[in-house]
C-alpha cells in the first residue's frame, strides 16, 4: 500500500478552510458597510484532526481509498447567527453563490437529534487552486444559534469525557437543557425585529461619528483651528443630545461647509 501523505492530503483543505472563513468575514463586512443587519455573527473554521478523520473512518468503516469521497467534514466551516430566523437567510446567502454548490442538506433543526442536537448542515463543493491545478473539495457549513451552539459545544465535551457513554441522568439534564435552549431560541425571536434595528441604527451611528469626526480632522488640515473647534464643540452638543436626525443634519451641512473649504483650497493652489 501506498505511504498516505497526510499533510499533503490536508493541505488543500487547510487552505479552503482559510479562504471560507476569509469570505464569510467579508460578507460581514459588506453588510456592515450597507448598514444592513448581517445574519452572520461569527464565523469559524477547522481542519479535522488526523487522528479523528481516522476514528470516524473506522467507526463507518470507511476504506482509505474512500476517504476523501466519505468523510465529508474533513474542512469544517461554523456560522453562528443570533436567530434561528438568520439560519436560512445565510442558507439563502450560500445558495446564490457560484464559488459553492451544495451537495446535501441536512435539518437537524426541524429534525432535532435524539441527544437533543439542533443545528443546520451543508455539504458544499468548494474548489481550491493548488500548484496542481484545481481540486474540487467537500466542505461541511454547520449553521446554528449562539444558543443552539452552546448546547452542542457542551455536550460534545461531555461525549468526550464519557467516551460517547453519557450516564443516564447526565443525559436526562442535557434533554432539558435542550428544551430550555429550544424556548430560549423563540424567546429571542420574538424580539428578533427591535434588535435588529437596534444593531442597524447603532451601526449607522458608528459610521456617522466616524465620518464627521474624519471630515473634522481634514477640515482642520484646510483651516484656522479656532474655526473647526467651534464646529467640533457643537458636534459634541448634538453627540450628547442623543439625536440622530440632528447627527444626520449636521453631517450634511458640515459636508457642504468642507466641500466649501476644498474648493477654496484648490483655487488657492491655482
Ligand atoms: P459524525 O461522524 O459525528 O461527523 O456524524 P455524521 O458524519 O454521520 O454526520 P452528522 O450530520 O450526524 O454530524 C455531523 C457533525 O454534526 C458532527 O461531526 C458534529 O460536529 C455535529 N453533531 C452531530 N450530532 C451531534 C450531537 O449529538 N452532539 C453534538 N455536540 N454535535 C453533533
Ligand atoms: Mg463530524
Amino acid at each position: 500500500m501506498d505511504i498516505l501523505l497526510w499533510h499533503k492530503i490536508l493541505s488543500p483543505y487547510e487552505l479552503a478552510v482559510q479562504e471560507l472563513v476569509l469570505k464569510f468575514d467579508h460578507m460581514k463586512k459588506e453588510h456592515r458597510e450597507r448598514g444592513i443587519y448581517c445574519p452572520i455573527e461569527n464565523v469559524t473554521g477547522r481542519v479535522k484532526t488526523i487522528s479523528s478523520i481516522l476514528e470516524k473512518m473506522q467507526k463507518k468503516e470507511i476504506p482509505l481509498e474512500q476517504m476523501e469521497e466519505q468523510v465529508e467534514d474533513i474542512a469544517g466551516i461554523r456560522i453562528i447567527c443570533q436567530f434561528v430566523e438568520d439560519i436560512e437567510r445565510v442558507e439563502k446567502l450560500i445558495e446564490a453563490r457560484s464559488d459553492m454548490k451544495i451537495l446535501c442538506e441536512k435539518d437537524y433543526i426541524r429534525n432535532q437529534k435524539e441527544s437533543g442536537y439542533r443545528s443546520y448542515h451543508l455539504i458544499v463543493q468548494y474548489t481550491v487552486q493548488t500548484i496542481d491545478g484545481p481540486r474540487a473539495l467537500q466542505v461541511e457549513i454547520q449553521i446554528r444559534t449562539m444558543a443552539m451552539d452552546f448546547w452542542a459545544t457542551v455536550e460534545h465535551s461531555l461525549q468526550y469525557k464519557y467516551k460517547m457513554k453519557i450516564p443516564a441522568h447526565i443525559k436526562t439534564r442535557l434533554s432539558n437543557a435542550a428544551d430550555a435552549i429550544l424556548s430560549l431560541d423563540k424567546e429571542m425571536s420574538s424580539v428578533r425585529s427591535e434588535i435588529m434595528d437596534a444593531q442597524v441604527s447603532s451601526q449607522l451611528q458608528n459610521r456617522l461619528v466616524a465620518d464627521i469626526l474624519n471630515t473634522i480632522e481634514n477640515l482642520y488640515r484646510l483651516t484656522n483651528q479656532r474655526e473647526v473647534e467651534k464646529i467640533q464643540d457643537e458636534f459634541y452638543r448634538i453627540y450628547a443630545a442623543h439625536d440622530m436626525e440632528e447627527l444626520k443634519r449636521f453631517h450634511q451641512q458640515l459636508d457642504i461647509i468642507a466641500e466649501g473649504y476644498r474648493a477654496q483650497s484648490v483655487a488657492e493652489e491655482m
